[in-house]
């Protein structure tokens, strides 16, 4: 469950302030598929951030399965996102010189003591996004779409609760953009929530729940 209460954000310029999200209120159950559409500058990422426990909300209130990230101490608060949330970006951001196997295994260093199943986890992972053929492979050797599969399953290496996307399909062709989206749905059912930010129409179709960003407001849609 994820909750929204009266979030705002505001972000200091040399205009002045700017405020860039205003009371949203947001109830999310377990399972949730969610595609955020909205102009560009309108909050999006800033929205991404707040949800990642990346960004705290200038007021208002956010809890994850009951826990607010930004009561948490700060050691506290990096496990938890570690721990509970997965991120995709538009930009891969694998490091280049490790394999596709080490680079999905690489949110599991975080932890204090080793965990035995990752490697398996992340075998079965990248075998699920089409890469069996690939994990020895450095991000160099991989198409564009064979890169963001393999950022996809280290987003998912821990089995966040909650995957947030940031234009996972932006760099994409229209068919790597669609195997990223098989992906990102098939390997996210049960309980974990998905959100995902697009400027795509034909990714948001993809999910269930729909919601706009504009004018510092959230609209379903
Ligand atoms: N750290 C920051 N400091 C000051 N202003 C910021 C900061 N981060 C974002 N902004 C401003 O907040 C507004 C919203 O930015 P944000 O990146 O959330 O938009 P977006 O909806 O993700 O846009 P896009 O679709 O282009 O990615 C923009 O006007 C941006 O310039
Ligand atoms: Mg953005």
């Amino acid at each position: 469950m994820l909750a929204l209460r009266g979030i705002s954000k505001e972000y200091t310029s040399p205009a002045g302030p700017l405020r860039v999200l205003q009371s949203l209120d947001l109830s999310l159950p377990p399972g949730a598929k969610v595609s955020i559409m909205g102009p560009s500058g309108c909050g999006k990422s800033t929205l991404l951030a707040i949800l990642g426990g990346l960004e705290a909300p200038t007021s208002g209130e956010y809890s994850l399965d009951g826990v607010n990230p930004y009561a948490l101490a700060p050691a506290a608060l990096a496990s938890f996102r570690n721990r509970s949330i997965g991120f995709v970006f538009q930009d891969h951001c694998l490091l280049p010189q490790l394999t596709v196997l080490e680079n999905v295994l690489v949110p599991t260093l975080a932890s204090p003591s080793p965990d035995p199943a990752a490697a398996a986890r992340a075998r079965h992972l990248l075998h699920e996004a089409g890469l069996r053929a690939r994990l020895d492979h450095f991000p160099a050797q991989l198409s564009g779409g064979e890169k963001q599969r393999t950022a996809i399953a280290r987003a998912l290496i821990l089995e966040p609760r909650l995957l947030l996307c940031d234009e996972p399909t932006g760099n994409l062709d229209r068919a790597s953009a669609a195997a990223a989206a098989d992906l990102l749905l098939s390997l996210s059912g049960g309980p974990r929530m998905i959100i995902a930010v697009t400027h795509s129409a034909e990714l948001a179709s993809r999910f269930t729940t729909h919601f706009t960003l504009r004018d510092a407001a959230l609209y379903a849609s």
